[in-house]
This record gives C-alpha cells, structure tokens and sequence, in this order.
C-alpha cells in the first residue's frame, strides 16, 4: 500500500539515482556506439512482415508492474537493432530521409535531460535562443535573407506553417476571424507544379482553401514548372473572379529533385502581387554550393522558405525549419495572448516566444542537435558532405547509363532515376511499357525487403522508375558501384519468375 507518509521523502518510480543513471548510460553509449559501428555489416532492414514484428514486441496489456532500467535497456536496443530499418546505413537512399548525425543522438540526450520547454523564452532562455542563432545559421547557409523563421517537425509542417502565414498576409478580408466564411470572400488560388509534394493538398485541405483550389501547373521535359502555363492561369483565374495568393516553386522535388525557375517564378509573383513560397525541403541546403545553379540560388528571392534539417543537414528525425523574408508576418498570423501567459517582454530587450510564431505551443528543444552539428562541422563541413553527395549521384547516373540491362532516366541533385529493362526487351521497351512497370514494381518490392540496399521509386511520365536519393554521409563510391549488379541480378530473378518461359 502507498503510504501518504512517504511524500516527504518522496521517491516516485521513475527517479533515477545518479549512480544508477551513469551505469545505464554507459551501458546504452557502449551498445550505441557498437551498433553504429556494425551498421555496414548489418542489413539494411530484416524486410519483416507487421505479424512478425508484433510477436518480437510480444504484445501483451498494459504492464501492471514495472521492470528494471537495467534489463528494459538491454531488450529495447536489441528490439530496436534487431527490427529496424536502418536509414544510417551506408546502402538506405530510399525516399529523402538521411542518414542521422550521431552529434544529433548526443544532444537529444542532453536536451531532453535539461527538458526546456521552448514555447516561451522565459520557459527556455538559453534554448530560445540557441534555436534563434540556429534558424539564422541555416537561412545564411543558403543564402536566404530571413526575417525570421522556427523550427518545426519536417517539411509539411514547415510548409504548413508558410501557407498560413502567406493565407493572412494575401487575403483581403480578416481571415483569422472570419476564415474562409466571410461575405467579402473570392475564391482564393494557389499554383504549384504537378510535381510538388502532396503537402500542398493537405494545407489546401486543412487551412480550409479545399484541393480544388489548387492549380496544377503542367512541367517541361526537364520536370520543372512550365512558365507559360503559370501566367495562363493567373490570367484566367482572375479573369473568373479568383484571387490568386500564392504561387509555390520546388528547390528539389520530391521524385526527380528537379529545381522550378525560381527567378523567373519571382518576377511573376512580384509583377501579381502574389506570395511566393519556395518548398525546399529536400533541395534548398544544395543553394549552400559555390557551384549552385543561378535557379536555385534564386530562392533567395521567395517571400518564404520550407528546409529540411531532418534531410540535408543530418539532423536525426525530427526536424523543419520555417522562414520568413518579413519578421512580422509569423507573428501576424499566429499570435494569440492568451490571459493565462505571463511572458512579460521588455521591448528594449524583447524576447522571442515561439509559442506566437507557429501553431505549436508546448514545444521541444528540437535546434540543439541542428546546432550542435553546425558547430561541429560548420559551413565546410557541409558543403563537402552535400557536394559529395550530388557527386555520387552523378557516379551512379553514369554506372547505370554503362549497364546494359539499366536504363538511366534522370540526375539532378543527389536524385537518380533508372529502370531494369531486360536486354530482350531493350528494342522494344515502348511496346513492353506496361509489362516493364510491372517488372520493375515486383523488383522494388523485392530490393527493399531484401535488405542489401534500399531504393525507392518514382513515375515518371506515366512509368515506373527505380529511384535513390543519397542523403548520406556515410555512403561511399563501393557501395554505389555495387547497386547495378543487385539491381540486374534481381531484376534477372524477378522477370525470369514473371515469364517463366523466357530465354536468358
Ligand atoms: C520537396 C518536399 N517537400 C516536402 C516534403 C515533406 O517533408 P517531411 O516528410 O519532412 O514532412 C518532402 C519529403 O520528402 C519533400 O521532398
């Protein structure tokens, strides 16, 4: 039985003595550290079905009874090593997840210890503002004159919060008050091309626009927003009584990591009076490159900017970043006071409450491993990683352009595109379409459970491609060389499986 004498010498069950903390410290240092070291030699994930992994968790109730930090440490990293999907390891480009910097896993243990809550600057003084220096460190990175910005969960909420702010400052009535309902209300319209991620649905979605506001804006060949097309739909739009409020140009899509003419996007939103967003998720931290292309450098010029520290700069998940050309416009949107906050500010020397700049109140001490990177690396650092990673790209496009049984679709960043084409249907691929998605459908399924690499996929014009993504330090020329052999190999397996009859 409790005893309620007890609370004056309180010990609750989830203190820790300081002896014991050390020793599981240690312990879980030491079975991090090996684990790191061994991720090279381990697959890159086990391919386990969800049954499976339900049996390893051993899926019992509620436990009515706790067990020892000891033993619950040990089981939770085999559980965790033995089950995952390893996106640290030198062979995972699937998707845009990177791998983590382990500086990243150090500072989310030191920040969660400390704990500040830094939806408040009186909550968090020192997190507050190592988070300020942090978001201004990456819109210097990239050369994007911010105002102001935050950080947030990852890409869509970064672009979320964009959207909101470019909602308030475009729409002619009180959107705040009265959203979308007033009497005074258009239609307002946002463009965006149909390679943009799917983001943008769900901020049309939520922020109460609906999807079919959005306008589809076609793409060249080379997949980047076609211009012509853009100013034939503002045109219309307004001649339909249509406001249109924000044009979205990508710096890196998601599929190709094709870059929009962000210069040429500028000038039209600028000549409108619109806003211009530019999602950078993925690509934006390449503009960091001294060699960078004059459209992506041109996302200096957006009104506001969604990056990724979660994708290239290595932070372990999660982590976006918001920014904002003009200070005030994230304050305008998002700021309440409510009568239960006591943040007094001294305007001589104001603090920043980011609980009034996003839609978040509580909130983490996410910037510290974004930091503690940039400090251990700096500007150098990263312009070497990025750089090499666009360069094994490179290397890749042109393994896989030497490989007959490959056929190299697109590079562009540190984005490749290819697809298996049996040397028997070479000649007559465009016959073949529909039989080499399919090929090429059962292939991915194969290489991503297979566990030697992990690549992803994209459509492009209407066919299935092989894609990889490299966001990875740790990948190096070995492990790109050895990706077509897997591939044709495989490839080989899977067509000889799907025609049965067919002569090698
Ligand atoms: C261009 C682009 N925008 C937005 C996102 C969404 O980012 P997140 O998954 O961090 O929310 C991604 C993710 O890959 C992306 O590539």
């Amino acid at each position: 039985m409790h005893d309620p004498g007890s609370l004056q010498l309180r010990s609750a069950p989830l203190e820790m003595s300081p002896e014991e903390f050390r020793a599981r410290g240690h312990e879980t240092v030491d079975r991090v550290a090996d684990f790191l070291s061994s991720l090279a030699k381990r697959p890159v994930t086990r391919g386990e079905s969800p049954s499976e992994l339900r049996r390893a968790l051993k899926d019992t109730l509620l436990p009515a009874h706790g067990l020892p930090a000891e033993r619950l440490l040990e089981e939770t990293a085999t559980l965790l090593f033995e089950h995952s999907l390893f996106n640290g390891h030198p062979r995972f480009w699937g998707y845009i997840t990177s791998s983590a910097a382990p500086i990243g896993a150090l500072g989310d243990l030191l920040g969660s210890a400390v704990n500040p809550n830094v939806g408040s600057s009186m909550l968090s003084p020192i997190a507050t503002e190592i988070e300020a220096q942090t978001v201004r460190w990456i819109a210097e990175l990239m050369g994007y004159p911010a105002g102001g910005g935050l950080l947030v969960s990852g890409g869509n909420m970064a672009n979320f919060v964009c959207f909101v702010a470019a909602r308030r400052a475009k729409a002619p009535w009180h959107v705040r008050e009265v959203g979308m309902n007033a009497k005074d209300a258009v239609r307002l319209r946002v463009y965006a091309s149909k390679e943009t991620h799917t983001w943008i649905q769900k901020a049309a979605d939520l922020f109460g626009l609906g999807t079919d506001s959005i306008r589809w804006i076609a793409t060249d060949p080379r997949l980047q927003m076609d211009m012509a097309a853009l100013r034939r739909a503002i045109t219309a739009d307004r001649a339909a009584g249509d406001l249109p409020f924000l044009v979205v140009g990508t710096a890196g899509s998601v599929s190709t990591g094709a870059v929009d003419p962000l210069a040429e996007i500028a000038a039209i939103a600028a000549a409108e009076n619109i806003w211009f967003h530019v999602d950078g998720a993925y690509g934006a931290l390449a503009a960091a490159l001294p060699d960078a292309s004059a459209d992506l450098k041109a996302l200096s010029l957006a009104d506001s900017v969604a990056v990724d520290p979660h994708k290239w700069l290595y932070a372990p998940l999660e982590a976006g970043c918001a920014l904002v050309r003009d200070k005030e416009v994230l304050r305008e949107a998002f700021s309440y006071h409510p009568p239960y906050y006591h943040f007094d500010s001294n305007p001589e020397d104001a603090p920043t409450n980011y609980y009034e700049l996003g839609p978040q109140n509580s909130r983490g001490f996410r910037a510290l491993k974004v930091w503690l990177a940039f400090r251990q690396v700096g500007r150098a650092g990263y312009e070497r990683m990025i750089e090499d990673d666009c360069r094994l790209a490179r290397a890749l496009f042109d393994l896989v352009s030497r490989e007959k049984e490959l056929q190299a679709c697109t590079h562009a960043l540190s984005i490749t595109t290819f697809r298996y084409v049996p040397g028997d249907l070479r000649a007559s691929a465009a016959e073949n379409a529909e039989y080499l998605d399919a090929l090429n459908t059962a292939l991915l399924d194969r290489l991503q459970k297979g566990g030697e690499a992990f690549v992803s996929n994209a459509v492009l014009d209407g066919r299935f491609v092989l894609r990889t993504c490299i966001v990875n330090f740790r990948t190096r020329l070995a492990d790109i060389e050895a990706l077509p052999e897997i591939v044709v190999r495989l490839g080989r397996e899977v067509d000889a499986e799907k025609r049965p009859g067919r002569n090698f």
